[in-house]
């Protein structure tokens, strides 16, 4: 199969009530570790880079790894940026075959937000790629994202409706709570906010900043209408987590006798989130 575009996976997690995964990728193994997941499970997925990531793999071999993978595979496949910064960040993703782009203006004033999602939707829509946009301020650090907890705003549930009405997108990333990176204390998700924006609306509501959210509150915010779930620092943690094992024998120095066992381990979690998403099955 080829690449997709997200709308088309989201649209049957929004009329059936569960969540596709959005998981990063920032290196081969995590690739390898997620399709295999979603191979093992036959769920959908939202393969999904950060600009930093592209930085780091460079975006030629990560659209190629991405291709490869999605003609190889059984189950539908979107590659898509996660917080493009720029319109001009966005044109290049396009240029190089991602099915689907995120422009984040969660930073600038709401008119300006609106202005930059609405030139993005109306390039990406003319050469069919999904639009992700985010309102609001998610605290904590991700990759280039850094928001002080002192700055992070939640979404406001009217400003929503009109922000979609106005820019077309395809998908709304939401801030309730939750916090890219690791928590500094208990998440505490706002669920009556999130109720609010999804009944103002009806397209699909995205959830960054998962890794460390209990699953319960994870369950309660597919309920509420999330349809796409962000995970990052989870898989890098369980990945790190196995090379740290491996390496304490000194006389270990394959790479691929480190990285092949991590990306099992993160393999397993990747199973995990999956699952609690429901989106096993759904390929
Ligand atoms: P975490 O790194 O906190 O899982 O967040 C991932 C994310 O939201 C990517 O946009």
């Amino acid at each position: 199969m080829a690449l997709i575009p997200m709308e088309e996976i989201l649209a049957d997690a929004n009329e059936k009530n569960y969540a596709v995964g959005g998981f990063n990728i920032n290196n081969l193994e995590a690739l390898q570790a997620i399709i295999e997941a979603a191979e093992a499970e036959q769920a959908p997925i939202i393969l999904q880079t950060s600009e930093g990531a592209i930085r780091y793999i460079n975006m030629e071999y990560a659209v190629a790894m991405a291709k490869a993978a999605a003609e190889k595979a059984s189950v539908p496949i979107a590659f898509h940026l996660d917080h493009g910064e720029s319109f001009a960040k966005i044109i290049e993703c396009i240029r190089n075959d991602y099915s689907s782009v995120m422009i984040d203006g969660s930073k600038l004033p709401f008119e300006e937000n609106i202005a930059l999602t609405s030139k993005v939707v109306e390039a990406a829509s003319a050469v069919g790629v999904s639009v992700e946009a985010e309102l609001g301020q998610l605290g904590g650090v991700e990759d280039d994202v850094v928001v002080e907890e002192k700055d992070a705003t939640l979404t406001n549930p009217d400003e929503a409706a009109e922000f979609i009405d106005k820019t077309g997108i395809d998908a709304l990333a939401v801030a309730i709570g939750t916090a890219h990176g690791v928590y500094k204390g208990d998440p505490d998700l706002d669920f009556e906010r999130l109720e609010k924006i999804n009944n103002e609306v009806d397209i699909p509501l995205v959830l960054h900043g998962a890794s460390g959210v209990p699953d319960a509150d994870i369950a309660r915010s597919i309920e509420l209408g999330i349809n796409k779930i962000n995970v990052n620092t989870a898989f890098q943690q369980a990945f790190t987590a196995k090379m740290r094992e491996i390496l304490e024998d000194p006389d270990v120095y394959d790479p691929r006798k480190i990285c092949g066992p991590a990306k099992d381990a993160m393999k397993e979690k990747v199973i995990e989130k999956i699952r609690l998403f429901g989106s096993d099955g759904k390929a």
